[in-house]
């Protein structure tokens, strides 16, 4: 048995649901993690004795961030795009082939390293859980590579081979969406928990889509989908359809659409990375906090639309450019990403759950909005162990 001792914690986010306000915030308390899980919270002083002390030193501590978008599996850059863009381009998800040739042309070492690297900058940032998605080989055998890479670090992991319709298939959709419904789905099952698809003009229509989710269905993934990204469509209406756990982007969505997502436990998950570097319009979160939705926030970190892998950056522009209160903001990025992953073990500090916390550099957790930009973590427990400090 191992414990670790978090005290002196001044302002304590738990999440725990039912109380007065939605962070369920406890202050002047100690937290005791046993083997990996919260054990015990309670006065600072009445802690019982353990091997590994963290100090908080009055400093707030919340959940580890819970980013349930990334697509981390590739290799070569494109801030080249990005530039062009900031000089009035338009995103159209044209690049992706890029850095599919790019990717598929790296060996496994450097996909590894490149792999690693952005895992250590989501943990110093914060981030004790994320997905990782495929959809940067598109074929078979290079789906499959990217699936079992991700899960050498998650076991998130999402199988996105209706990413795009690679160049070798141009013009040739439905002939891509039959290899992925099919040996693609085959290979690349074993290694993923989820099945995604890019539900847009460009990339795969609603039938498409609907295809590969209830193919991936069939061999036991569960669905997600990113939709109404880059205009209206019928993303969110598909992911409701299909009881999807989480609808990603939401950018532009009708009075249908939010309708349907207060109503359903389908997560909207908004990704404000991709307005920012992309220079779009913001998803209404206003419009669907007001009606019930349940809202998380991602980075969606990927070399194209958004290449941040900070939650804290994230929330920050949630509250000032989606006016999400900082703490519904904060909420969406603990509670809200471990909802739009269904996982009840992570996303709160409640007895139980996972001991992955962050002790912020700062007096409470309104420090991530008021302060963007400037790297608030101190120390990052994961299971219960300091992963960085
Ligand atoms: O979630 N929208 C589709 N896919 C990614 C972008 C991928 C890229 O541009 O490389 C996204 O934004
Ligand atoms: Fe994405």
């Amino acid at each position: 048995m191992t414990a670790t001792l978090v005290d002196r914690i001044g302002e304590l986010v738990t999440n725990e649901p039912g109380g007065a306000e939605p962070l369920g915030i406890r202050r002047d308390v100690a937290l005791v993690a046993v083997d990996g899980r919260v054990a015990w919270i309670g006065p600072a002083g009445s802690a019982p004795a353990c091997d590994t002390h963290v100090d908080a030193g009055g400093r707030a501590v919340i959940p580890g961030f819970v980013d349930s978008h990334t697509h981390l599996v590739f290799a070569g850059d494109r801030s080249g795009e990005f530039a062009a863009r900031m000089a009035g381009e338009p995103y159209t998800g044209g690049g992706i082939r890029r850095t599919v040739a790019t990717t598929r042309a790296a060996p496994d070492t450097e996909l590894a390293a490149n792999l690693a690297y952005l895992q250590r900058e989501l943990v110093r940032q914060g981030t004790t859980t994320f997905e990782c998605k495929s959809g940067y080989g598109l074929d078979v055998e290079q789906e499959a590579r990217q699936l079992r890479a991700a899960r050498t670090v998650t076991p998130e992991t999402t199988f996105l081979g209706a990413h795009v319709v690679p160049a070798e298939y141009e013009g040739r959709a439905d002939e891509y969406v039959e290899l992925v419904c099919g040996p693609m789905l085959d290979a690349c099952a074993p290694h993923a928990r989820w099945v995604d698809a890019f539900c847009e003009r460009g990339a795969f229509d609603a039938d498409q889509c609907r295809a590969v989710l209830t193919a991936g269905a069939r061999r036991g993934l569960l669905p997600r989908l990113h939709g109404n990204q880059l205009g209206p469509g019928p993303g969110v209406a598909l992911a409701l359809e299909l009881g999807a756990a989480s609808v990603d982007h939401c950018t532009y969505l009708s009075d249908a659409d939010v309708d349907g997502l207060s109503t359903s436990d389908t997560v909207a998950t908004l990704l404000p990375g991709v307005e920012f570097s992309t220079r779009s319009p913001y998803p209404p979160a206003r419009r669907l906090l007001d009606a019930g939705a349940t809202v998380a926030i991602a980075t969606d970190c990927n070399p194209g639309s958004s290449f941040t892998s900070s939650m804290a950056f994230c929330l920050a522009l949630a509250v000032r450019e989606m006016r999400l209160t900082p703490a519904e903001a904060l909420w969406s990025a603990t509670a809200g990403g471990a909802a739009a992953l269904r996982r009840d073990d992570v996303g709160t500090l409640t007895t139980g759950a996972r001991a992955d916390l962050v002790v912020l550099d700062a007096p409470t957790y309104l420090h991530l909005a008021y302060r963007p930009g400037v790297p608030l973590v101190h120390t990052v427990v994961s299971g219960g162990e300091i992963a960085y400090r």
